[in-house]
């Protein structure tokens, strides 16, 4: 007889009965996979507690104090809403290489006085060993445990033994139960061996970190699969060019989602990164042209980014255009505000942008910063070192208010900048006397041309 099998959407986990090529429920292309039909042989979940569950009034429910974890890395406890709260599933995403393994392994070795069992799937033990001996933990640890195993049945049976605290599973990918027939990493394997972890998560109140690959158009499947099972999702995200990474939550039951955390990788682990603006800016290039400093908001962090540009004369044929870090429509439509409002001839020449430390910003108040670089860059003259921008520049050229601006003004202030250029729009907002920070106002393109380099 023909084994029965069903198609899953492996970026979201839908299911059809037959292949279809895009997906109903997210919309991505060629997405569908075929599996065996999920056949339950055994009981999965082996944790002891067993206490039936009854309705109870908002009264009888005893509020719990989280005790939260804390993990001993600032970045991390920041991002997940101050430390980790025990029996919490937290899903660590990222693409292969990005750092998720470093992180966890750090995290594990720096928990001082909780049991931590470090569950590996991908890497044997040795390779643990050197990696922890790259990043300087020390043998002393005995606190740690690390276990080479991808069963769930058998990872469930230590953890009942050893009673951890905090459990990392490196990676989802790699865990299989036997209650089902397909192999590691489908969606079905993935679903189940999750379930059953938050399961035992929320039974035993130990915390759980799931680490999971992102890959585009790899066979693995997406973590969209489990973004509504686990608590918290966390993103490790980065130019494997460069060295910062980004951990972003992007769903957390016990937090916020706009906090961020800064790591920068080096030859021995994750560095955190509690000041972002002082390496994101180079401050040996005064004098150069070309270079403007924009004061952005992500999430709710503020920091201070250099935008640099090049432009100059075209020399075959058709002008070029290309940006890192920046969207480069939105580079045309400013070069075409910048033609069009304040005269500059760029038709004719290659506008090279570049947004420093390899970061992507999408924050439309670095707007004002590329304008002020590539103006600067046109002529030939330098911007003041200690000037910096934030605003969002509009079709006609009026340079429009953001938001948050009082913590842009404030971040800049910090940082020892003595100017800063927004919108006239944003004067209502703020209370200019306690500032040492000159705020200059401007409205138009052409009137921050003027201020900049005092010609018309
Ligand atoms: P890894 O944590 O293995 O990535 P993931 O688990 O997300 O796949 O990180 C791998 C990369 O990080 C690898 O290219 C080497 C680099 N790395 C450092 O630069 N410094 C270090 O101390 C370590 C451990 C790794
Ligand atoms: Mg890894």
């Amino acid at each position: 007889m023909k084994a029965k099998t069903i198609f899953y959407c492996r970026n979201c986990g839908n299911e059809s009965s037959k292949w279809i090529g895009r997906c109903p429920g997210c919309g991505e292309w060629n997405t569908y996979i075929e599996e065996p039909v999920e056949k339950k042989t055994a009981q999965t979940v082996v944790y002891e507690v067993a206490e039936r569950a009854r309705p109870q009034k908002l009264s009888e429910i005893s509020a719990v104090n989280y005790q939260r974890i804390n993990t001993h890395n600032g970045e991390l406890n920041r991002v997940l809403g101050g430390g980790l709260v025990p029996g919490s599933l937290v899903l660590l995403g990222g693409e292969p290489g990005i750092g998720k393994s470093t992180l966890a392994l750090q995290v594990a070795l720096q928990l001082k006085n909780r049991r931590v069992l470090y569950v590996s799937g991908e890497e044997s033990l040795q390779q643990i060993k050197l990696r922890a001996e790259r990043i300087g933990g020390k043998d002393e640890d005995e606190e740690c445990l690390f276990l080479n195993e991808t069963s769930l049945e058998n990872i469930f049976a230590f953890c009942n033994e050893l009673k951890p605290a905090l459990i990392f599973i490196d990676s989802i990918q790699t865990i299989s139960t036997q209650g089902i027939d397909s192999s590691a990493g489908s969606v079905s394997q993935i679903r189940e061996c999750t379930a059953a972890m938050l399961k035992f998560a929320k039974a035993t109140h130990t915390s759980i970190f799931l680490i999971g690959h992102i890959t585009k158009d790899g066979i693995l499947a997406g973590p969209k699969i489990l973004e509504h099972i686990v608590d918290a999702v966390l993103q490790f995200e980065g130019d494997h060019n460069h060295v910062y990474r980004i951990l972003r939550s992007l769903k957390n039951r016990f937090g916020a989602t706009s906090e961020l955390g800064i790591f920068e990788m080096r030859g021995n682990g994750l560095r955190e990164v509690s000041n972002p603006s002082e390496m994101l800016i180079t401050t040996n290039d005064e004098g150069l042209s070309g270079i403007g400093i924009g004061a952005t908001i992500d999430g709710i962090r503020p920091f201070l980014i250099e935008v640099q540009a090049l432009v100059s004369s075209a020399v075959y044929g058709t002008p070029q255009r290309s940006c890192t870090g920046f969207d480069s429509r939105r580079l045309n439509m400013l070069l075409a505000v910048l033609e069009k409002r304040a005269g500059f001839k760029l038709s004719a020449k290659d506008v090279f942008l570049n947004i420093a430390g390899g970061l992507k910003v999408d924050d439309p108040a670095i707007d004002l910063a590329v304008i002020a670089a590539i103006m600067s860059s046109n002529i030939d003259m330098t911007v003041n070192h200690l000037y910096c921008f934030s605003g969002e520049v509009g079709l006609s050229g009026e340079i429009r208010p953001v938001s948050r601006i009082e913590q842009r003004i404030q971040e800049a202030q910090k940082l020892g900048f003595n100017k800063i250029f927004i919108a006239s729009a944003n004067r209502k907002g703020i209370d200019v006397s306690g500032l040492t920070i000159q705020v200059v106002f401007v409205s138009k393109v052409e009137q921050l041309f003027k201020a900049l380099f005092g010609k018309s």
